[in-house]
């Protein structure tokens, strides 16, 4: 297998930077959650919390769903729940990718029933073309076609993580 560089490091840091100034400007004000989705997004996070100015909380989730890529069952199970309280705050749900979409929506209408000002989504990549489930994204890295991507906290088998930039793993 070999890997080719689809997003460099130069590239991500930029793109990160807008979104980071763009949050500073759709959230003037109010309690700010970052909820870092494990593990995949936990670099996305990293920078990302970074880029923005404003006062911001970092928390972490951790999920997995059942059949990924197989069915449309929608089965997610929370792996690691927040221990705080989301009332009246603002949450910002933070992903490395969202490929069916299966994870996000059941996350958006489980975070939304513990009564936040708003949910919104914030990912690093988008295949659109794998959606199953619609899912509305406020903020979007990086629309990429439908290639296994690894690196900048995306896996295989666990393997590549911890590369720097987005690659695309070529069988
Ligand atoms: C990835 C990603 C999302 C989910 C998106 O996580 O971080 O949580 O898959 O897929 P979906 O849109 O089809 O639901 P993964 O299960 O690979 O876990 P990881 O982040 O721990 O690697």
């Amino acid at each position: 297998m070999a890997l080719k560089t689809l997003i460099s490091e130069e590239r991500i840091q930029t793109r990160i930077a807008e979104i980071g100034a763009q949050i500073d400007i759709d959230y003037p004000d109010g309690t700010l959650y970052l909820i870092c989705i494990l593990k995949g997004a936990c670099f996305f996070l990293s920078d990302l919390a970074r880029a923005v100015k404003r006062d911001a909380f970092i928390e972490f989730m951790g999920i997995s769903s059942y059949g990924k890529g197989k069915t449309s069952s929608g089965e997610v199970k929370i792996t690691k729940d927040l221990d705080i309280s989301l009332e009246g705050a603002h949450v910002l749900i933070v992903e490395d990718i969202i490929d069916s979409g299966v994870t996000l929506s059941y996350l958006t209408a489980l975070l939304k029933t513990r009564r936040p000002k708003s949910v919104r989504i914030a990912t690093l990549l988008d295949k659109p073309e794998r959606r199953i489930r619609q899912v509305d994204v406020a903020y979007v890295g990086f629309r990429i076609p439908d290639e296994f991507v690894v690196g900048y906290g995306l896996d295989f088998a666990e393997k590549y993580r911890n590369l720097r930039d987005v690659c695309v793993l070529e069988q």
